[in-house]
């Protein structure tokens, strides 16, 4: 974490019923499904890490909580500390505001969705810039091919957010709002002022509106080739363990990994990687995380 970081908090939203991976989803939560070599919520957990954010609040529903703790404890090990909390009901991404407003306390914080997979070049530039942003919201934007599908966000010339909806049927632009926001410490007074929508939800298109309406939205573009991936149905769940698979054995990467994220943003130095790899028996996963310890005698970043 550098000195003029101000968020240093960070929510993981992993509830929801996880309708359209119906039957996968009926036992277990979605975020917990695998991803190629690892549960889905590490690759969200990561980029928080790689945010430099140690302190974590995961969200999920009160049957799968038990599990989430089972698989990443209190973070002592990481250099972080993950604390727990229910959402009974799916009631929207906003509520994620309201269920962690003590977690927050008088903090920026980071909101991520748990099935949200992020890699590409710029990330942890645009994390770190969005991480010192003292006032207002940033959120990250990506090209997609089906915009109506998410919030869709509108630029001006300048590159200056003028308008945003929720899953327009005519889509004033082809960006859509992915499932990493930044905010100030005002998003608890304006998440605690929305009004439900039709579907029932408190959106955080409503809160993202608000901050651009006050004139306080930031808005961080991935970039062409940057690889945004939402793993909520089967097909996109295949799409994104064929990706992490086709990068990590072409590239000789993991991605998606806290032990290297937590070593790589300083949470934890290099003994503390190599105890955690020889912590287990002999996989390719700890493999990788013991090549680095030996190659490396100091973090990257
Ligand atoms: P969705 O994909 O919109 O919802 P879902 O996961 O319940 O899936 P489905 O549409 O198949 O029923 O949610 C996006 C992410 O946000 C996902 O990680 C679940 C999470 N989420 C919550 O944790 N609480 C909520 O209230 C909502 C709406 C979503």
């Amino acid at each position: 974490m550098s000195d003029d970081q101000v968020i240093s908090k960070g929510i993981i939203l992993a509830g929801g019923e996880g309708t359209r991976l119906y039957p996968l989803t009926r036992a277990i939560s979605k975020q917990l499904l695998p991803v190629y070599d690892k549960p889905m919520v590490y690759y969200p957990l990561s980029v928080l890490m790689l945010a430099g954010i140690r302190d974590i609040l995961l969200i999920s529903t009160p049957r799968d909580l038990p599990l989430f703790e089972r698989l990443l404890g209190d973070g002592n090990d990481w250099g972080i500390h993950i604390q727990y909390a229910a959402q009974p009901k799916p009631r929207g991404l906003a509520e994620a505001f309201l269920i962690g407003r003590e977690f927050i306390g008088s903090s920026g914080v980071a909101l991520i969705l748990g099935d949200n997979i992020f890699h590409g070049t710029g990330l942890v530039r645009m994390l770190y810039a969005a991480a010192r942003r003292a006032r207002g919201a940033t959120v990250f934007a990506c090209e997609v091919g089906d915009p109506e599908r998410y919030g869709v966000i509108e630029l001006d010339a300048d590159g200056r957010p003028v308008s945003i909806e929720e899953k327009p049927s005519a889509p004033r632009s082809s960006l859509a709002v992915t499932g990493l926001y930044f905010y100030d410490n005002d998003v608890v007074s304006v998440a605690n002022g929305l009004e439900p929508s039709a579907r029932g939800e408190l959106e955080i298109t409503d809160v993202n509106r608000a901050y651009l309406e006050r004139a306080q939205l930031s808005v961080e573009l991935l970039e062409h080739g940057f690889a945004w991936l939402d793993a909520g149905t089967p097909e996109a769940l295949l799409q994104a363990s064929t990706y992490v698979q086709t990068m990590e054995s072409r590239q000789g990467i993991r991605i998606g990994c806290p032990e290297e994220s937590a070593w790589r943003s300083g949470c934890i130095d290099r003994a503390q990687l190599r105890l955690l790899a020889r912590r287990r028996g002999e996989n390719g996963y700890d493999l990788h995380l013991l090549e680095l310890a030996k190659r490396h005698g100091e973090p990257l970043t």
